[in-house]
């Protein structure tokens, strides 16, 4: 079968590395791909296409059996609406389905409405009216821009002032465009973070393996919110008890309350949640789509093939699937350029790609590279995206830098505590 996978980062390089094991996959186009989608596989082809119909026409004339989409963006804008109505199977939510992502208001109405735990919120376009809100509530508190705004729509106040200039920000300035102009303030949560990644077909729910993202650029989370510089798998703090009372409590009412309001989700949904002391559990951010680079230490240690799962769940099928996992820990530890997330550097020649080579339990993910002139270059502000799985979550940490130390290019960040919270 020929498949498409829509998007250009680290997840997408993750899911094309792992739909190209299956034995039923004979090539597999990614749109637009990276530097690592272009140079790793001769099965792997990047094709330069972003349009829908573009796409579309693509997948009619390539036989494509299944697309699958990456990123956000192309899901709130109704791809797969869009595919469907040309009767070609893609795999993700529909428009409607994805507003679960693309509107924080939206995400936070259904949760109320459906009794899914979330911190509790008021959503604003008077900056007035907003001030008078963040008066009366307590400090730190958090102010987010309604819309997509690639993680970084996020301000945590750690008081009044700077509450009403993270407000004037997105109201009267416009910093995030339109994804602004409309504020959700919300109570600040305490607690340590996991990301919860399911597929549905609407009906059937298969949990994959738990992970935990690192969005902060700095060691220690400090310094400004990124798209995530880390991730590990599993997270040790989703235990047995906190599995199953996330299913009970967030991901099973939140794919038959879409149901009951009509829209049906197919897709991955991922569940941003904070844990607290207590093992209490609240949702902070549905998306609609994989993490990245959550994707890259998840599919690692995926024993399973992953086409039939996502056959399955885009025939309305999933109840016939089952998914089994390696019995290890996997990391991975992002290398940024100079500068990400303000005004990133690109274009600068990576060295060391060839370090891993012949390991079965290492991988570099590309993200943002491209190949030029036989050379990868960095061209976006996450570059790669490292990766090692090992029996012990330590041992993995001590590979994923052994390799990480061998990859240069100019002005390179990486983040050293990658799963230090895990291990400690
Ligand atoms: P979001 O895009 O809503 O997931 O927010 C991005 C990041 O901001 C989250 O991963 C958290 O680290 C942080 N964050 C968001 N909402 C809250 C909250 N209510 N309390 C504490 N931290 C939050
Ligand atoms: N790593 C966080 C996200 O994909 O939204």
């Amino acid at each position: 079968m020929n498949i498409l996978i829509i998007g250009g980062g680290g997840r997408e390089h993750a899911l094309a590395w792992k739909l190209a094991k299956s034995d039923r996959v004979r090539k597999i186009y990614v749109a637009p791909g990276n530097g690592g989608t272009a140079s790793g596989s001769l099965i792997i082809e990047n094709i330069d296409l972003n349009k829908t119909d573009e796409l579309i026409s693509f997948a009619k004339k390539n036989h494509i059996g299944l697309t699958v989409v990456g990123p956000e963006v192309p899901l709130s804008e109704g791809i797969v609406d869009d595919f469907q109505k040309n009767n070609l199977k893609i795999f993700g939510p529909s428009k409607a389905a994805a507003q679960l992502e693309s509107s924080k208001e939206f995400a936070k109405d259904f949760m109320h409405r459906h009794n899914i735990p979330t911190a509790s919120y008021q959503t604003f376009t008077d900056l007035n009216k907003a001030k008078e809100y963040v008066k009366k509530n307590r400090v730190p508190i958090v102010i987010k821009a309604d819309g997509l705004a690639a993680g970084k729509g996020v301000i945590i106040a750690e008081n009044e002032p700077e509450a009403f200039k993270a407000l004037e920000l997105m109201l009267i300035d416009n910093a995030f465009g339109d994804s602004g102009a409309r504020v959700v303030i919300e109570e600040y949560l305490e607690g340590e973070e996991a990301s919860f990644i399911v597929i549905s077909d609407g009906d059937s729910i298969l949990p994959l393996a738990s992970s935990q993202d690192h969005k902060r650029l700095l060691d220690n989370d400090v310094g400004p919110n990124t798209g995530g510089m880390g991730a590990y798998s599993p997270a040790p703090i989703v235990t047995e008890d906190v599995h199953n009372k996330i299913m009970a409590q967030v991901i099973e009412p939140t794919i038959k309350g879409m149901k009951s309001d009509g829209i049906n989700f197919c897709g991955f949904l991922y569940a941003g949640l904070m844990i607290d002391k207590n093992n209490n559990i609240k949702t902070l951010e549905f998306n609609c789509r994989m993490g990245d680079p959550e994707t890259q230490p998840i599919l690692f240690r995926l024993k399973s093939d992953l086409l039939p799962v996502l056959l399955d769940a885009t025939n309305n099928q999933l109840h016939k699937s089952q998914i089994e996992w390696e019995d290890n820990s996997s990391i991975t530890v992002v290398m940024a350029s100079k500068n990400y997330p303000d005004q990133p550097e690109l274009g600068d020649i990576i060295y060391g790609l060839d370090s891993e080579k012949l390991s079965t339990d290492t991988f570099i993910f590309h993200a943002g590279t491209t190949l030029e002139n036989g050379k990868i270059k960095t061209s976006g502000g996450r570059v790669l995206g490292v990766t090692a799985k090992e029996k012990s979550l330590k041992e993995a940490k001590e590979k994923v830098y052994q390799l990480v130390k061998k990859i240069k290019f100019n002005g390179a960040q990486y983040r050293k505590d990658i799963a230090n919270k895990a291990l400690k």
